[in-house]
């Protein structure tokens, strides 16, 4: 016998010992689902890069959600995908009571008020041009994005939704929407942050199901360059300062390092986008027979958790929650 007083495996030599020393763990209570709104009633528009996921209207999406519930998903972040025709420079569409997303929170809320509902905050959906920010010759007009964004944000809480969540990526948005919708009175209205989000080509999938890719050029000039972790410090200090309730990483598997970093330094809840790309790339190896996808991805959800993420916004919430 070779003397060894540490023996790592005695700690892996049972299903119980190895659940005794387990770390980590998936809760149904982490998970928020992302779901896509269209018009119309009974309609169901499956989205082809993700596999399993469609565009719903709010007929079916009320559904849908009452359906989550019973399996213990109680946040929902939902994105709408207008016609082109309902599309200008201003987004407008995005604060007209009227329009489909505030009808459809207006709706969601009143019939399922415990659902912790969370809106999206940029001007994509509902852009013409594309970007989360007004177009002005070619460049992308910061501060009077947030005006926009205001407006949008205040008509959303207005609705009854419980988070907003500003995935723009302007400067300045945080403190921007607090003041507007604590001056309107919404105090109680939280805000989840999309703090570090990268200039990532893994979300091509979710431009398909909104049909929301930018019209022309890229988003560099506002979302984060994949290169850098330091300038996320930079993005939680201001959106900590500015009174953010949470704060996002997106994506998530790409960027494990800066999950961890914001964890480490900040005691918000950190939040982890395991975004639409990362979704699509299981599914597609999975259907080829390439990989198991239930374990990867729950090895890739804990992988996530184990970062320093409290929270996981992600297309496999149904699924997973069915196994939890
Ligand atoms: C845009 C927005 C995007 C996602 C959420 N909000 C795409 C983008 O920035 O172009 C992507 C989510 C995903 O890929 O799952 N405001």
């Amino acid at each position: 016998m070779v003397d060894l007083s540490r023996r790592p495996r005695r700690n892996r030599k049972s299903e119980a010992v190895r659940a005794l020393t387990q770390e980590t763990f998936l809760h149904k209570e982490d998970l928020i689902y992302p779901l896509f709104l269209i018009e119309g009633e009974n309609k169901q528009e499956p989205i082809a890069s993700m596999p399993g996921i469609a565009r719903l209207s709010l007929d079916l999406l009320l559904e849908e959600i009452a359906h989550c519930m019973e399996l213990g998903i109680r946040a929902f972040a939902l994105f709408p995908a207008l016609p082109e025709s309902k599309k200008d420079r201003f987004a407008t569409e995005s604060y007209n009571e009227e329009g489909i997303y505030l009808k459809a929170i207006r709706e969601i809320k009143r019939q399922l008020p415990s659902a912790c509902l969370i809106s999206d905050v940029a001007m994509d959906p509902y852009s013409s041009d594309g970007h989360d920010g007004l177009v002005e010759n070619g460049k992308i007009l910061n501060d009077e994005t947030l005006e926009i964004l205001a407006k949008m944000a205040v008509a959303q809480a207005r609705a009854g939704v419980d988070i907003v969540a500003p995935s723009d990526m302007m400067d300045g948005r945080v403190g921007y929407l607090r003041q507007a919708l604590d001056n309107e009175g919404f105090t109680d209205v939280s805000i989840m942050a999309y703090t570090a989000k990268y200039a990532s080509a893994f979300y091509g999938p979710f431009r398909d199901a909104l049909d929301s890719a930018p019209k022309f050029g890229d988003k560099k000039t506002y979302q984060m360059n994949p290169a850098n972790a330091k300038e996320a410090l930079i993005e939680a200090e201001l959106d900590f300062a500015e009174g953010a309730d949470f704060l996002m990483v997106k994506p998530a598997l790409a960027y494990l390092d800066v999950i961890k970093l914001l964890a480490e330094h900040y005691p918000l809840p950190i939040a982890a986008y395991n975004v639409s790309g990362e979704y699509a790339m299981i599914k597609a190896a999975a259907s080829q027979g390439w990989l198991d996808g239930e374990k990867v991805m729950l090895e890739s959800l804990l992988g996530i958790k184990r970062a320093g993420a409290k929270i996981i916004l992600t297309y496999f919430a149904k699924e997973v929650a069915a196994l939890l």
